[in-house]
């Protein structure tokens, strides 16, 4: 349901993300993680679930690690690889809510922008980072880009449950999403995961039904 409710969000899009060409806030963080990212010794491989259109990869090649993108829907995939004009970038499509279709060990780096928040239940958020890990060399770095529960477009939306999760209906896009502080998505990733860094971002995001103040986070976390 949510990648068909993806398929059309590419078709029509409402979200920003799915039109931008400019690369990702989260992605200035990402930069000054880059000497931490430099010492990993592994293959020099990242991969970057929920990748969509694509946009990051041009930041994300900065690393020097080769660019490998994931996502369930094929819109935006097409749209990457419309984009990747020299044939460096690597597309699969598949859900990061299943197990991913790589070998262990294959990554030095795992990234996410945006997309964990469609990965709801805790179940699956504990598996997507053993899959992480699983994914990444020993000493392989996670970073995640995510909605924080103080965003303003989608704090109006919340509809907190008795477990205490921040689940969102966004009636715009049709979408259920989760939101987030940056120590509940902790909790979920250990133990696989240990927090190295974070940082937060505030900035003004017009979106069509207004201009509102987005809070979002980013944290780096090492394999443990
Ligand atoms: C807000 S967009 C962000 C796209 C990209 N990371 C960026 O920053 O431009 C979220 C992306 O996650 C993808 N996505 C959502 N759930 C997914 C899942 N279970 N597995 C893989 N991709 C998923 C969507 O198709 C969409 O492309």
């Amino acid at each position: 349901m949510s990648r068909q409710l993806w398929e059309r969000e590419y078709l029509n899009p409402a979200i920003s993300s799915s039109t931008n060409r400019q690369p990702s806030h989260g992605t200035a963080f990402l930069r000054g993680c880059l000497p931490r990212i430099a010492r990993v010794r592994g293959p020099r491989r990242l991969l970057d679930l929920g990748c969509g259109g694509g946009r990051n990869a041009g930041v994300l090649t900065e690393t020097g690690l080769a660019y490998h993108g994931m996502d369930f829907a094929y819109r935006p995939l097409a749209k990457a690889a419309a984009r990747d004009t020299d044939g460096s970038l690597r597309l699969v499509q598949g859900s990061m809510a299943d197990r991913l279709p790589f070998a262990d060990g294959a990554f030095s780096l795992v990234t996410a922008f945006t997309s964990v928040e469609n990965v709801v239940e805790d179940r699956q958020l504990r598996t997507l980072a053993e899959e992480a890990r699983r994914v990444l060399c020993p000493g392989g770095l996670l970073y995640v880009y995510f909605l924080t529960t103080e965003d303003d477009y989608y704090r109006p939306l919340v509809d907190l449950g008795p477990d205490g999760r921040s689940l969102t209906y966004d009636p715009v896009t049709g979408l259920r999403q989760r939101v987030y502080r940056l120590s509940e998505l902790s909790a979920l990733f250990h133990p696989s995961f240990a927090l190295l860094d974070s940082e937060e971002f505030v900035f003004r995001d017009t979106r069509s039904n207004g201009t509102y103040l987005r809070r979002l986070a980013a944290g780096l976390w090492a394999s443990g």
